[in-house]
């Protein structure tokens, strides 16, 4: 995790993008077998692994007027969902957001779009980690497919936010989902508000049960609340307030358009890495909030 941070640190600190810090960040986070996402997600109730990623950017562009310092922010997104074909969904979840005009593809499109785009296909069992298969057949073993275990409390889904020198605002979020998930089930993590959102006040991405996380659309909620406070608190009171209306376990890490950093969870476990310049990167363990 520390790694997947410093590739997003250097890009920053190189003077890149938030947007490219986001993404370097998460692709090296799918990379890693630990993870659930990308190569090490977990299976669905087939044995297969099926994918959700996102990302949003928030950018200021610079509009006529004022002698050219107006500045409008300006977002955009992409996401894909349940996709079995490539290795870092939020590759092509970019190449959505950057080379068509919609924001979520599936299925064949979306294959179709990664060929296009020249990111390589690969089997969907090449993604399958013994660790993935060990737990999928540990679920069947002890018939613990109930809404108790089929839920994100296994985790291992994967977030970055970001905020660059010039102000652009981003958030990726990248996911298996969870083990024994239906064919066909697409949680938070691919979806706009929910599992990511960026606009002009703050970043956000979500972790956790994907079902409470979209019924209270996490990240729109945690960013809108950046109105009423500062980041660390806003992340605690937006996940209370998502276990107070949904029971649901979720966590969440935000960034302002000041750069300051907040992140809560209600969930078994919630790992986070910050950067920002005065301290350098931190790694914690936060207790989850009750
Ligand atoms: N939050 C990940 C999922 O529920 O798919």
């Amino acid at each position: 995790m520390l790694a997947a941070t410093r590739r997003g640190v250097d890009i920053l600190r190189g003077g890149g993008n938030a947007l490219d810090a986001v993404i370097a960040t998460v692709e090296a986070l799918e990379n890693d077998e630990y993870f659930n996402a990308g190569y090490g997600s977990v299976l669905n109730i087939d044995g297969r692994v099926e994918m959700d990623a996102a990302l949003m950017v928030a950018e200021a562009r610079t509009a006529g007027g004022n002698n050219g310092r107006d500045y409008v922010p300006e977002a955009r997104a992409g996401a894909v969902a349940a996709v079995s074909r490539v290795r870092n969904p939020i590759l092509l979840a970019r190449a959505v957001m950057e080379t068509t005009p919609h924001i979520l593809m599936v299925g064949a499109g979306a294959e179709r779009l990664a060929r296009r785009a020249g990111i390589a296909l690969c089997r969907p069992d090449e993604l399958i980690t013994p660790r993935a298969k060990a737990r999928w057949r540990l679920m069947f073993e002890r018939k613990l497919m109930t809404a108790e275990t089929a839920d994100g409390r296994e985790g291992g889904t994967v977030g970055a936010v970001a905020i660059d020198s010039r102000g652009a605002l981003a958030s990726a979020t990248s996911t298996g989902g969870m083990t024994g998930k239906l064919a066909g089930r697409v949680g938070d993590s691919a979806l706009i508000g929910a599992g990511v959102y960026a606009d002009a006040s703050g970043a956000a991405s979500a972790t956790g049960q994907g079902e409470a996380i979209i019924m209270f659309a996490l990240c729109r909620e945690a960013v809108r609340n950046l109105s009423m406070g500062k980041s660390a608190q806003v992340a605690r009171a937006t996940i209370l307030e998502l276990g107070r209306r949904t029971g649901g376990e979720a966590g969440v890490i935000i960034v302002d358009r000041r750069g300051r950093l907040g992140f809560a969870h209600n969930a078994g476990a919630m790992e986070v890495a910050t950067f920002d310049p005065e301290n350098g990167i931190r790694h914690y363990w936060p207790e989850p909030i009750t």
